[in-house]
């Protein structure tokens, strides 16, 4: 057995499982009725009438009812850099999420660790997540210096992976638990729009969607596998996981980090190219589930948008509960990005509880959590859930 600062490098004996999790958002709601108006405001846009009558349109078919924002009325006037199209103004972004990031993460981790139940020394790896800004050292250190981990907690940081990062800080985290016994891994996922926060302009229509869709939140879970017996309660095992590009999709989402901040774009058919080929894809993990209908299983979909949680819903024929919990957290938060499908899992065990289900996967044994963002990317997880006693 090979020992490097005091962790085993033998493999664990069962597969990766989820121990707790955690979310947080800014104290700060904005309602997505009054939304438009106080955004078209605060930008000095209001002479922009058929831009803010087609932002008001997207926010009436959002299906978000109110977002959590850093960005407050108040900070946003005091930075007008930040509200001026395409004005420098990386460096003001910068400054917020470099601090802001980490922080909401604590927030998130401290209660995941609270559900997890385990002394936070015992955290051995932390797996973070973020399109929010980058720096050096990065996120992942400054979350572990917030917590109190120690030195030797072995990292890895994942900047700019866009909404995926939700299901790839779980794929990493897997790897890490199934082989190296007792690792138990602090996986992150935070998120701060203030990179992203875009003025309107006829110039870029699809920023319009983003500012319309995107919102604030953090959200950790602890990873580790063989839970240690009326110590440790596992919520989820995780599988297997996998990730694919899609076919002629290139372009379709994409960020690029500018002077003016982190510009998005969209291509109209993002939710037509998720819904065409996810079935193919699904098709390969639901062998690992065995399982004969898409309706047997539960469903933790990242949701980007109303209209992409419709066409897959329509393409594979779910009945109208399986997307539940997606809908809530698109409703309640808005797409957190990378954050979001973690909440999503979240909603699904607390739904769980809620329907007095008999698995914590909504009364279905197995599930996929999926994620997908610039590539286009989709990455996919086959979960198992466990009993609930109910
Ligand atoms: N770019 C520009 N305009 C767009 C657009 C796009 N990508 N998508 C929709 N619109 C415009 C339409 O042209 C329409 O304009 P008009 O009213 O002037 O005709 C307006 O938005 C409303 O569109 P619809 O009437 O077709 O209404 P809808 O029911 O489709 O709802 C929507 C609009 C909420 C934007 C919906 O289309 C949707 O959910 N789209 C998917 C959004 C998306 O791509 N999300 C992924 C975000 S990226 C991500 O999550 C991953 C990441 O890495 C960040």
């Amino acid at each position: 057995m090979i020992t490097i600062l005091g962790l085993s490098q033998q493999p664990a004996e069962g597969p990766a499982t989820v121990l707790g999790i955690g979310t947080a958002v800014p104290p700060t709601e904005f309602p997505q009725s009054s939304y438009p108006d106080l955004f078209f405001d605060i930008c000095n846009c209001n002479e922009k009438t058929e831009l803010k009558a087609k932002f008001k349109r997207i926010c009436e078919k959002s299906g978000i009812r109110k977002r959590h924002l850093f960005l407050t009325e108040e900070i946003l006037k005091a930075n007008p850099s930040i509200c001026t199209y395409m004005e420098a103004s990386l460096n003001v972004r910068h400054d917020i999420v470099v601090v802001q990031v980490p922080k909401l993460a604590h927030e998130a981790a401290v209660k995941a660790i609270k559900e997890w139940g385990r002394p936070k020394s015992e955290i051995t790896h932390v797996v973070f997540a973020t399109t929010s800004g980058v720096n050096m050292p990065g996120a992942d250190l400054a979350l572990a210096k917030l917590l109190g981990l120690k030195p030797t907690v072995k990292r890895v940081m994942m900047y700019q992976t866009g909404c995926f990062g939700g299901a790839s800080v779980l794929r990493v985290a897997k790897d890490l638990a199934e082989n190296n016994k007792g690792a138990r891994v602090l996986v992150t996922c935070s998120e701060v729009t203030a990179v992203t926060y875009r003025a309107p302009s006829e110039n870029h229509l699809d920023g319009l969607v983003g500012s319309a869709l995107f919102g604030d939140g953090a959200a950790c879970l602890i990873v580790g596998a063989d839970p240690i017996p009326q110590l440790e309660r596992p919520l989820f095992e995780i599988q297997s996981a996998g990730e694919t590009v899609l076919p002629e999709s290139d372009g379709a989402i994409d960020g690029h980090l500018t002077e003016a901040g982190l510009i998005f774009h969209l291509m109209k058919d993002v939710p037509g190219l998720i819904s065409k080929n996810i079935g193919k894809f699904l098709n390969e993990a639901r062998k690992v589930a065995n399982s004969p209908s898409w309706n047997d299983m539960f469903w933790a979909v990242h949701p980007g948008g109303p209209a992409i949680l419709d066409q897959i819903e329509e393409k594979l024929k779910l009945t109208s509960d399986k997307l539940q919990g997606s809908r809530d957290i698109l409703s309640e938060y808005g797409n957190m990005s990378s954050a979001s499908v973690l909440f999503v899992l979240d909603q699904i065990r607390n739904r769980s509880k809620f329907l007095g289900s008999s698995t914590t996967g909504e009364g279905s044994d197995y599930g996929f959590l999926i994620g997908f963002g610039p590539g286009l990317t989709l990455e996919v997880l086959v979960l198992r859930s466990v009993p609930t006693g109910e």
